[in-house]
């Protein structure tokens, strides 16, 4: 089986071709490194100690990805490219739809063309909103409440479309919690560019002293302590999870929505406290204002990916901050450590 994996160099894309290839599958990956670095497909042919295929293009580019079809036996595809920050697509909204949107089109046009029906998409939390009732289960409400959330929600529906225009298709939308953590090696994680929007990048570059403090967004939310509460899952039992929907689909047809989350909040603070004690590092912090947007608490109903999929997030916080601090201490600069200092000098010139 020939899996294509678009946005295969980012985050939750390299963990997963891991696993793909740990469990025999060949790959495909395509990806533009819009927002990743070559360095890190190199990271996921070590560890695994198998090769795959590469192309470097974008997934809007339809010819180019045509030719990736005519040119490859492809049995499914596992669509992670595109872009993610809530913040940026606020004030650039017209460019994430732009990238969402017709990425995901161009992928499924070319797919029908070429016979492929089947299709893993990532989907978010954030289509739920602040949507009331905690654990969300899949069928509730959803309202996002930002363009990129917005840009998930639509291709959730473009996709329900097509799955009704043609009984061929297999289509498994998964709406991840927040994943967080890295491969055990140290070799592979979460690689922002940049300030890190998200706690666990954050936090992590705080205890690594390339960050003063962390400012805790809140401290008023109606949780027993007053800090935001979220559903973290380590990107290993993320990246399974694609293992076992992809599965599924390959067996059968329609489509299925799917939380991967573990069922279990933690706040800020309690993540705090778990990472000093799993790393026996300190992480400064302040309390601040609450972020505009933020909800008090998201966590997932999970039972339905347990009882249809038969997979459950096995690995806890005390993992995921072990291993994100592993590939923190690693690779403080992430992939990118010759290029960084070759800009550096430059910079210093
Ligand atoms: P990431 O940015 O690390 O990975 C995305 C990859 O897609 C990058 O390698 C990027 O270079 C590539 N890419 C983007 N646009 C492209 C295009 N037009 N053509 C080719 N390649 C392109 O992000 P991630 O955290 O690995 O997220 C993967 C997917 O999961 C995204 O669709 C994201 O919206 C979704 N998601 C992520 C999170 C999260 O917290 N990380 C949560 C929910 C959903
Ligand atoms: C963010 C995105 C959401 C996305 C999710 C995926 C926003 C507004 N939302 O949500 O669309 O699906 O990531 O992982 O960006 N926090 C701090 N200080 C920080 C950073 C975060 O206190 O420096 C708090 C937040 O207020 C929140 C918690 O930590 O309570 C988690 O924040 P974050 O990692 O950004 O995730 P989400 O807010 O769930």
């Amino acid at each position: 089986m020939a899996i294509l994996v678009t946005g295969g160099a980012g985050y939750i894309g390299t963990h997963t071709c891991v696993e793909l290839l740990e469990a025999g599958y060949d790959i495909i990956v395509v990806d533009n490194f819009a927002n990743s670095s070559p360095e890190a497909l190199n990271r996921v042919k070590e560890i695994t100690g198998k090769s795959f295929r590469f192309y470097q293009l974008d997934v809007r580019d339809r010819s180019a990805l045509e030719a990736v079809f005519a040119r490859n036996q492809i049995d499914a595809a596992i669509h992670f490219a595109g872009l993610k920050a809530v913040g940026e697509s606020v004030r650039s909204p017209l460019w994430y739809y732009e990238m969402n949107m017709i990425s995901t089109l161009a992928l499924c046009e070319v797919m029908s063309k070429y016979g492929v029906h089947k299709l893993v998409f990532s989907s978010s939390a954030t289509v739920y909103g602040a949507s009331g009732d905690m654990p969300v289960s899949e069928n509730s409400p959803i309202g996002a409440s930002s363009p990129y959330g917005r840009t998930k929600q639509m291709i959730e529906q473009i996709l329900q479309d097509l799955a009704a225009s043609n009984p061929e298709w297999g289509i498994s939308i998964l709406r991840y919690f927040n994943p967080a953590g890295a491969h055990k090696s140290g070799r592979i994680g979460e690689n922002p560019s940049g300030t890190p929007n998200n706690l666990m990048p954050y936090l992590s570059q705080v205890a690594a002293g390339r960050l003063e403090e962390l400012s805790i967004y809140g401290s008023d939310y109606p949780t027993p302590d007053g800090t935001g509460i979220r559903d973290y899952i380590h990107v290993v039992d993320l990246a399974l999870g694609h293992i076992r929907a992809l599965g599924r689909i390959l067996d059968s047809s329609g489509l299925n929505i799917y939380n991967l989350g573990t069922g279990r909040g933690s706040s800020v603070l309690e993540m705090i406290a778990a990472f000093e004690k799993a790393t026996g590092t300190h992480v400064p912090y302040r309390f601040a204002a609450r972020r505009p947007g933020d909800i008090a608490v998201s966590c997932a109903d999970i039972r339905k990916a347990r009882q249809e999929l038969g997979w459950t997030a096995d690995r806890c916080i005390e993992e995921m901050c072990e291993d994100t601090w592993r590939w923190q201490a690693n690779n403080p600069e992430g992939y990118d450590i010759h290029e960084n200092r070759f800009m550096t000098a430059l910079l210093k010139m």
